[in-house]
């Protein structure tokens, strides 16, 4: 059930180059249970930012009652995000959306994860579930350049991962799908999030597969109310679907990328 409370922050700290780990507790996260989904942060008890900025759930963790967002420091938002210390309170609604369908791995099958800079954060909770589920798990994680590599040893702790970057100062130089295409990676299933030039890529290289996508388009609401995250439906002028409702997870080929 979507809810909001007044989170209290248990720890945050820099991670890589503009790129910090929260940690908040609440009674929310026990709401928490699909990888993919989201949570709206108020950044400020002012006005200002007043919109809520959309973050993904990295981990959850019922027993301790936390969890676990990561994001870079873009604007406004998440300038002021970055000065909560341990103690302070984060205003939270969520769970939001609809995560990526675990069921859509057959267990004993092979899920490859592939992530592109903050798109990477959702597959870490995506990893451990489909883990616990008997699935394999491979990731291929791709961020612009050596300083903004993070979570590369948690991802390796559930199996085989590799890291690419633009600038080729750490892993292979170049793109995830190189990585993929080098490596011949194989999978029942694929699961990626990141942005839409990496989505658009992955969707082109394998029609007809199980790829699921996850969209971090702009928003407004977050719950469906005002039509800011709209995205088109191939072959329609005037369908559409809202990322926020009715993702941010889409089948590829469900939504014009
Ligand atoms: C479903 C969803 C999940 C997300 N999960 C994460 C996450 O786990 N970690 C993370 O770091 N970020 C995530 N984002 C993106 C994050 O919401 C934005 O980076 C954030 O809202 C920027 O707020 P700001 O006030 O700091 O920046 P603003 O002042 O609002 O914008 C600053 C700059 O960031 C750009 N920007 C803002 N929003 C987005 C966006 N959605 N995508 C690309 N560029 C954007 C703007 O164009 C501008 O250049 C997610 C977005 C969505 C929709
Ligand atoms: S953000 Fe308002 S409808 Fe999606």
């Amino acid at each position: 059930m979507i809810g909001r409370e007044r989170m209290t922050v248990a720890s945050q700290r820099l991670i890589a180059e503009r790129t910090y780990e929260l940690t908040l507790s609440g009674r929310l996260v026990q709401e928490m249970k699909q990888p993919g989904q989201f949570v709206h942060v108020k950044a400020a008890a002012s006005a200002d930012p007043l919109l809520r900025r959309p973050l993904s759930l990295c981990h959850i963790d019922h027993k301790q009652g936390q969890c676990t967002i990561i994001y870079r420091q873009e604007g406004k938002g998440t300038a002021l995000l970055t000065q909560k210390q341990p103690g302070d309170v984060v205003d939270v609604l969520g769970p939001l959306g609809n995560g990526f369908p675990l069921e859509a791995a057959p267990a004993g099958g092979r899920a490859l994860l592939v992530g592109g800079g903050i798109g990477v954060p959702p597959l870490y909770e995506l990893a451990k579930q489909l883990t616990k589920r008997g699935v394999e798990v491979v990731s291929v994680l791709g961020f612009q350049t050596k300083a903004a590599v993070f979570y590369e040893q948690e991802f390796a702790s559930f199996g085989e991962t590799y890291v690419a970057t633009d600038d080729g100062s750490y892993g292979t130089a170049g793109r995830v799908t190189d990585v993929i295409e080098a490596r011949s990676l194989e999978f029942d299933v694929l699961y990626a999030c990141g942005p839409k030039p990496m989505l658009r890529a992955l969707a082109e290289r394998f029609p007809n597969r199980p790829v699921y996508l996850s969209l971090e388009e702009r928003m407004g609401c977050g719950v469906g109310a005002c039509f800011a995250c709209v995205c088109h439906v191939p072959g329609s002028e005037t369908a559409y679907k809202k990322v926020c409702s009715d993702g941010p997870v889409f089948r590829a080929g469900e939504v014009v990328l």
